[in-house]
């Protein structure tokens, strides 16, 4: 081999080398990316409370307003069990998720599982079974929006 063959094929060997070093910078970056972006998610621990409410709110005690049998500060609707739903289910997410949604008490209790399995969400302990209370109670399927089943109806046929 010549030396000018021997060079070409050494200025080969560091493109390739050159290539491997970018395609692994690259993933290093791609990588940093996602890691930094989930860092910064907002699953973090700080109570979530509607803006709306942080500049009507001037103290600690009005956090807790009740009006109207509402919650002010999360728009729970007021009942037994509400401060511990308050303080374990508003930390990660917004109430409105809660409130929007309405279920059997099995189907509250499997959700409940669901975000302990995936979500960290920790052992409610004896603070389960008012919360599933309050929650069925509630926030129980049907509650509104259907109206009662049609009873005593006289029925009549269409001529066609
Ligand atoms: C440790 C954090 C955490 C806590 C505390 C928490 N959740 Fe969640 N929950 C989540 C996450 C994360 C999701 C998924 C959010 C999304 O899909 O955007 C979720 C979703 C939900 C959903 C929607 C489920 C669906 O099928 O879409 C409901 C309802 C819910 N949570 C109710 C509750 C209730 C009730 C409590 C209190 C017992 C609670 N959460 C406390 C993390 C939490």
């Amino acid at each position: 081999m010549g030396v000018e063959e021997k060079f070409k094929q050494s200025v080969k060997g560091i493109h390739s080398l050159l290539a491997i070093l970018l395609i692994g910078f690259i993933s290093v970056l791609t990588i940093l990316f996602f890691t930094v972006k989930d860092l910064a998610s907002p699953t973090t621990n700080t109570p979530v409370i509607s803006p709306d409410y942080v500049e009507v709110l001037g103290n600690e005690e009005d956090l807790d307003k009740i009006e109207n049998g509402i919650h002010v500060r999360t728009g729970f609707v007021e009942g037994e069990g509400l401060m511990l739903v308050v303080q374990n289910c508003t930390s990660c997410h917004s109430a409105k998720l809660v409130t929007q949604n309405r279920m059997s008490k099995e189907k509250w209790l499997a959700t409940i599982r669901w975000m302990q399995e995936t979500q960290n969400l920790w052992d409610l302990g004896v603070n389960e079974e008012p919360i599933l209370k309050y929650l069925s109670t509630y926030y129980a399927p049907n509650q509104i929006g259907r109206r009662a089943n049609l009873e005593n109806v006289e029925w009549y046929h269409l001529n066609e």
